[in-house]
């Protein structure tokens, strides 16, 4: 027997709508126990396996507070309202994260949030230089972003990039969930990432030797991406108070919520991950745009074109528990 049998039928088209939450390298850490009551599942992290360059467990967290609101947003679009609450509790490598209630809603009010995400997607194309509006700029402050011009982090960005390139455990996670099949139901693909066949070849040749060992390799492969990350209009450094787990459950939220409502106003988003992950960078990123503790780096503006290919997902029956 499926083990979708375990789920209340009426809940499979909003759990399954919810997957299309994003996730650091489309690895799509949830695990989801559906429990007899029919209403109530538990929502888990498999850590097993998941990303050794998150030494924090930081992308985790936060992909998991995302999952969680991507669901909450999704409730009403199929009658329903979630109730979520954080959990935290570890059995080796399985974390788990929240207790959800669904329930049905007749009358579910529904907003921009709701109706944008499920269009919610990670533009890598050309932004142009179209400034981000008033009510864009002030969304982003309300959910915890400060914007700064990404011309101010350029010398940090193209730092942690060489670094990033250099260091073995980065190329490894990238190794670990890089596809060579677009129909590949994990990971990303270098059409996903927007890369040239050359940026690709050179991609391999990283993943063979572990890591660019040369100077020259590192700068070339970094400047495209730091001359994409400094043409767009603005950059936004989602911030947080700590590094609790709890906290960055939360930021995950507010990084959902800035996504979408980028996405509904008519702009694009990139991740530039790489600038907090690298411990060297991360203080130069706080230090510049004054704060405390940045969780999140992302490229915001009008992109040229749609993404050419969408992310795949996992299908929810393979992430039941
Ligand atoms: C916490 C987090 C960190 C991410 N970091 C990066 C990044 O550094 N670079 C990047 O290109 N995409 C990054 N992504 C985007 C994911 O690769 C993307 O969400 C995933 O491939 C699914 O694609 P979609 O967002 O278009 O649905 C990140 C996503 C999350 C949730």
């Amino acid at each position: 027997m499926s083990n979708l049998s375990n789920v209340n039928p009426k809940h499979i088209d909003l759990l399954t709508a919810a997957l299309r939450s994003p996730s650091a390298h489309n690895a799509q850490p949830w695990k989801i126990k559906p429990l007899a009551d029919q209403v109530t599942y538990e929502l888990h992290y498999d850590h097993n396996d998941y990303l050794p360059e998150d030494p924090d467990d930081r992308d985790a967290y936060l992909t998991m507070g995302a999952f969680a609101e991507n669901l909450e947003l999704e409730a009403p679009n199929y009658g329903f309202k979630t109730d979520i609450t954080p959990v935290f509790t570890r059995n080796g490598e399985d974390m788990y994260i929240a207790k959800v209630t669904i329930s049905e809603d007749p009358n579910p009010v529904k907003g921009i949030l709701n109706e944008w995400v499920p269009r919610r997607v990670t533009n890598r194309n050309h932004y142009t230089k179209q400034p981000l509006t008033q009510e864009l700029i002030e969304k982003l402050q309300e959910y915890n972003n400060v914007l700064i011009e990404p011309i101010k982090l350029k010398k940090i960005v193209m730092e942690a990039s060489m670094l990033s390139w250099a260091n073995p455990r980065f190329v490894h996670d990238l190794a670990v969930w890089y596809r060579s099949s677009l129909d590949a139901p994990d990971g990303f693909s270098s059409k996903l990432m927007n890369i040239s066949p050359l940026a690709t070849l050179l991609i391999k040749f990283a993943f063979w030797r572990g890591h660019f060992k040369s100077k020259l390799l590192q700068r070339l492969y970094s400047t495209r991406d730091v001359s994409m990350f400094t043409a767009a209009p603005m950059a936004a450094v989602l911030t947080a108070k700590d590094m609790k787990p709890e906290t960055l459950f939360e930021a995950g939220r507010n990084l959902l919520r800035s996504w979408v409502v980028i996405n509904a106003l008519g702009y694009s988003y990139h991740p530039f991950s790489i600038a907090i992950d690298e411990k060297l960078t991360a203080p130069k990123v706080a230090a510049v745009a004054n704060v405390a503790v940045p969780v999140a780096l992302y490229r915001v503006g009008v992109a040229k074109k749609a993404p050419e290919v969408h992310s795949n997902r996992k299908t929810l029956e393979s992430v039941l528990i």
